[in-house]
């Protein structure tokens, strides 16, 4: 689209993108209740100071600056510098994941071989 236009038009191209738009920001909100709920698991289930805690509030806030992003692309003609941002958000969201993902799967372990 953006070549179409010839790198102009920015307002237009959100429009022209169609069903796909629509799922993409759609789907942010079931991520959102997945990561709700998996955030107040979270701070159920461990310590107030521990990585896992700490590190899942972080998560949370890059979830809601990653759709605030997002969400200003959308009514602002996506403006070119938080093109960029949105997808810095994205990549340490999954860095996130992946470094709770061990950690707790460390903690599991650690658990059971205490046990
Ligand atoms: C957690 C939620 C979200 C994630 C993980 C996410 C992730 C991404 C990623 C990876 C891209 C790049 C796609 C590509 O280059 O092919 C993208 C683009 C985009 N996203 Fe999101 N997004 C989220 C939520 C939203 C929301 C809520 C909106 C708007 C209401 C939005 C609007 C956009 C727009 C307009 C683009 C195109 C900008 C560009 O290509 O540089 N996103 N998003």
């Amino acid at each position: 689209i953006s070549s179409a236009l010839g790198n102009m038009l920015r307002d237009e191209w959100i429009g022209r993108i169609g069903l796909t738009f629509l799922i993409h920001r759609s789907f942010s909100l079931v991520l959102v209740g997945i990561h709700v709920l998996y955030f107040f698991w979270a701070f159920k289930y461990t310590l107030r100071r521990s990585h896992v805690n700490l590190w899942s509030q972080i998560l949370m806030i890059l979830i809601l600056f990653e759709i605030a992003t997002g969400v200003a692309m959308a009514y602002f003609g996506i403006p070119a510098f938080l093109q960029p941002i949105h997808l810095l958000f994205g990549t340490l969201i999954i860095g996130v994941q992946v470094l709770l993902l061990l950690e707790i799967r460390e903690n599991i372990q650690f658990r059971l071989n205490t046990n």
